[in-house]
């Protein structure tokens, strides 16, 4: 891989988390190269180290040591080329979902552009995840899944070359997950956004990455294994359901999350 194939570049990362109980050792030796295009997914048991990792590439942590770099600089803070969709959605509970995804807008596309046309991105944002209607509903008012819906809306809108998806999913109904993961595959064929994302799901993983990062269990994680998935895309999930080459991925993610990487609350019992 030459350098111009780095996009994100993480080079012997530690994160050790000073707590009142004393030290905390999260991840250890964490390397990883992500190319500009590239659909990488985290997965891991819970507590592993993922959105630890998520977000020191989003620059909202600082590594204990190693390096972290972005198109050959290094991550020293938040970006808004570098957003972020948070596990916990984060909104802005005052403001209506329009407000929240305009303001993300703004920041970025502010000092560029008209009124009209942040408008124009606000709605087109709001649109492709379904919520036109809600556009004056403030945060409490919407459901779990509505709000996650806005978050990923806002993130989208501001066309950031790396997107970090912290369980951008996770809270939502089948259905609609799986509209949203067939939507995300579209916008980043579109926009060729680089893409880091954690998810729980085995399936979501498959059908979404280019590479499958499987994190080993705390303390001290790290990358036990990398799945390229050389799935041709567009991908299509129901075809897909009867994959052979699809099934394989699908068991290769499992046998180490569930054999090689049993989880810790299992081995203890
Ligand atoms: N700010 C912090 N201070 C102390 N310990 C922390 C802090 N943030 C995370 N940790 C610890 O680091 C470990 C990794 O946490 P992290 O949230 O990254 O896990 P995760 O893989 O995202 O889990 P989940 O799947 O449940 O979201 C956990 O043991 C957690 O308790
Ligand atoms: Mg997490």
């Amino acid at each position: 891989m030459d350098m111009h194939n780095k996009f994100i570049d993480i080079n012997g990362v530690e994160m050790v988390f000073h707590t009142k109980k004393g030290a905390f050792h999260a991840l250890h030796d964490i390397n990883l190269s992500v190319q500009k295009g590239e659909f990488i997914t985290l997965i891991g048991h819970s507590g592993c180290g993922k959105s630890t990792l998520l977000n020191l590439i989003a620059g909202l942590l600082k590594p204990s040591e190693g390096l972290l770099l972005c198109a050959n600089r290094e991550i020293a803070g938040p970006s808004p080329e570098r957003s972020v969709v948070f596990q916990n959605h984060s909104l802005l509970p005052w403001l209506t979902c329009y407000e929240n995804i305009y303001l993300g807008v703004e920041r970025v596309f502010g000092g560029a552009e008209s009124r009209i046309q942040l408008r124009e991105r606000t709605r087109a944002a709001l649109a492709l995840v379904g919520l036109t209607a809600a556009e004056t509903k403030r945060p409490n008012e919407i459901s779990g899944g509505m709000k996650q819906r806005v978050g990923i809306a806002r993130a989208l809108a501001m066309e950031p070359k790396v997107l970090l998806m912290d369980e951008p999913f996770g809270a939502l109904d089948a259905l609609t997950r799986a509209h949203l993961q067939d939507e995300l595959l579209k916008i980043v064929a579109k926009t060729g956004s680089t893409v880091v994302m954690v998810t729980h799901d085995v399936d979501e993983a498959v059908l979404l990455s280019d590479r499958i990062v499987m994190m080993t269990n705390g303390p001290a994680a790290t990358i036990g294994e990398i799945l390229d998935v050389g799935l041709a895309r567009p991908r299509e999930r129901v075809a897909l359901a009867q994959d052979a080459q699809y099934a394989g991925y699908r068991t290769a993610v499992l046998e180490f999350l569930y054999r090689k990487q049993a989880h810790p609350a299992k081995e203890a019992a």
